[in-house]
């Protein structure tokens, strides 16, 4: 043990095992490594310890991390984490050279700094994949432009818009998923090595320099904050638990696209499941368990806010449970988008299902009252006219295209054969031209947009 000066007695077994942490933060050994480098070389140009000392202190630790990655180091399970456990081994290896590296540093700056390094590495991964899922839901919307379906309010069938359109409404989403990382990484690109236990230290360290070796843009600026911070980790668990929800979303329509109801899509063979008693049965499993998945992130977010809210300054053993939270909202968010990218990219669109499902539910109906509107008549007025017409062709099971002139005639003196041209869906959509709107037209724009933000990025 490492405090063995202070103590009589050995710790418990079990309490080791309750207390150590080694289970979980081990996946974090080329952060602390990489740390315990840029402190090491630090401490020797400011005199702290000798060159040699630190030359003896990178070239192991070096070989410590080469041990680990090839397998031939394996990591003690009964070390009480990663931090003690390189330490130590370090140690074992180069003897009292090997005690010089804790000094001016504690576990509490250390720990903070590792979880910064990881976490940036994490966010740039995530950043990644979710280009991957916009790359292919942008490729999906390029092949349907002119694809009308039904745009839905209250789940019931409201306007006609393009899958196309559909498609580029996640991606938006996912844009600002992005922006929201993007934000988080700077605020997780912050030093606090220096802070030590709690209270700084009284060795002339040069912490920007620790900053410049390691790659970050500053440093901390209070030490008590600087070890008792976890703002970014919780940033990010909240900004993986947006994208999670968005992915839910996403999951949740193509469950419903999948079914006899709807029938818009149809996934690959290779991206469902059959069951065990069912013969007819394919199943939208990973949409699924994407849309289960969302609970457990929320999960992470609820755990590590109520873990931190009655933490008094600085560090408490607490924070420890901070990794579990980070390491899972992390891998969850990441299995999900590998697992639903190619999934997406094999689906076959139903364009025309989409087109059956547009033609009922007089989707057209707002365009109707918008020719009378075209025609002079004033909004409302329309609006009561169309209702009334929509009202009619229900009774007698007609759809709006399928009521001749006469018929039209009979509620307002001003429809004319044009009708037929205002409430064609495609006249619709493309009709929808505003900045923003399904118009094919507008979409285009917009997809040669994402493309331009996505080539910068
Ligand atoms: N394993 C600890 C953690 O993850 C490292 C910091 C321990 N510091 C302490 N003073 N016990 O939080």
């Amino acid at each position: 043990m490492l405090w063995e000066g202070r103590f009589k007695k050995e710790i418990d077994s079990k309490t080791n095992d309750f207390n150590s942490s080694i289970r979980f933060d081990q996946r974090m050994y080329k952060e602390d490594i990489t740390g315990s480098i840029a402190h090491s070389k630090m401490l020797a140009k400011q005199g702290i310890i000798e060159e040699s000392e630190s030359k003896k202190i990178v070239g192991e630790l070096n070989k410590i991390l080469e041990d680990i990655e090839n397998n031939t180091l394996e990591i003690d399970k009964d070390a009480e984490d990663i931090h003690m456990f390189i330490e130590s081994e370090l140690t074992k290896r180069i003897g009292s050279t090997g005690k010089r590296l804790h000094t001016a540093r504690s576990r509490n700056d250390q720990v903070a700094l590792d979880i910064r390094m990881y976490l940036k590495n994490e966010i740039q991964d995530i950043i990644k994949l979710i280009k991957e899922l916009i790359i292919t839901l942008v490729k999906k919307a390029e092949e349907n432009t002119e694809t009308v379906m039904p745009g839905y309010t209250h789940m019931q069938r409201a306007q006609p818009i393009t899958f196309a359109h559909h498609l580029m409404a996640y991606v938006e989403m996912l844009l600002r998923d992005i922006e929201r990382l993007e934000q988080t990484y700077n605020r997780t690109n912050i030093m606090p090595l220096g802070s030590c236990a709690l209270a700084g230290t009284t060795y002339n360290l040069d912490r920007n320099y620790v900053k410049d070796l390691l790659g970050f843009s500053d440093i901390t600026k209070n030490s008590l904050d600087g070890v008792s911070d976890r703002d970014f980790a919780i940033e990010f668990i909240s900004d993986v638990s947006i994208i999670m929800m968005h992915l839910s979303r996403l999951s949740e329509e193509i469950v419903m696209w999948c079914s006899w109801e709807f029938k818009f899509i149809e996934l690959d063979d290779a991206f469902s499941t059959g069951s065990s008693i069912m013969p007819q049965k394919k199943n939208p499993d990973i949409t699924e368990l994407v849309r289960g998945k969302t609970g457990r992130v929320y999960g992470d977010l609820m755990g590590i806010l109520t873990m931190m809210k009655g933490l008094p300054l600085a560090y408490n053993k607490d924070m420890q449970e901070d990794k579990e939270f980070i390491f899972d909202s992390t891998d969850t968010v990441k299995i999900c988008l590998t697992t639903l990218i190619p999934m997406i990219d094999t689906m076959k669109v139903l364009k025309e299902n989409m087109k059956k499902a547009a033609l009922k539910g007089f989707i057209n109906a707002t365009d109707c009252a918008d020719y009378l509107v075209r025609k002079g008549i004033p909004f409302r007025d329309a609006y009561k006219a169309t209702g009334t017409l929509v009202a009619y062709a229900i009774d007698n099971d007609k759809t709006l295209d399928e009521l001749n002139l006469d018929e039209y005639r009979k509620i307002s003196d001003k429809f004319d054969e044009d009708i037929y041209k205002a409430i064609d869906l495609k006249t619709c959509v493309i009709n929808r031209n505003v900045i923003g709107g399904p118009a094919p037209e507008q979409v285009k724009k917009r997809i040669k947009e994402v493309k331009e933000i996505l080539g910068k990025k």
